[in-house]
């Protein structure tokens, strides 16, 4: 039985992982949390470039911090934004090939409320195999 985990937490850890965003170009602040099955969290802020494509998204920064700390399961992220908006259409794709379920929680900054989604609601049809 997976231990239950307190999403407000998770959300509150977003919230202080935004405060990191370098985003001077959009002045859209983004802070995720990534919460890993060992139970430990990685947290992420965008990080734009003066060259706009080379942006990277909070949820990647999360992924890969944890991937590269040897973490890839994963139960559940937090993304918090001024909007309370859904991770982008690339974030999705690459959150999927590490935790196609993974629930997805939005809030905006300072909400007590916050939405709960799941990654196949928000990437039906996923690309998944190139065999
Ligand atoms: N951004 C994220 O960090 N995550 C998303 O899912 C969507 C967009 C960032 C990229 C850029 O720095 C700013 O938000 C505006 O697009």
């Amino acid at each position: 039985m997976p231990q239950p985990f307190d999403r407000r937490d998770l959300l509150r850890q977003a919230g202080e992982a935004r405060r990191q965003a370098y985003a001077p170009y959009s002045d859209f602040a983004v802070g995720a949390a990534l919460l890993g099955e060992s139970g430990r969290v990685y947290a992420g802020c965008n990080i734009e470039n003066v060259s706009f494509g080379l942006t990277v998204c909070a949820e990647r920064v999360a992924l890969f911090k944890a991937v590269s700390d040897g973490e890839q399961r994963f139960r559940a992220v937090a993304v918090v934004t001024a909007t309370g908006v859904t991770p982008c259409g690339a974030c999705r794709q690459v959150l999927s090939e590490f935790a196609p379920d993974l629930e997805v929680l939005v809030a905006r900054e300072g909400a007590t409320d916050y939405q709960v989604h799941y990654l196949p609601d928000l990437l039906p049809h996923s690309f998944d195999s190139i065999l």
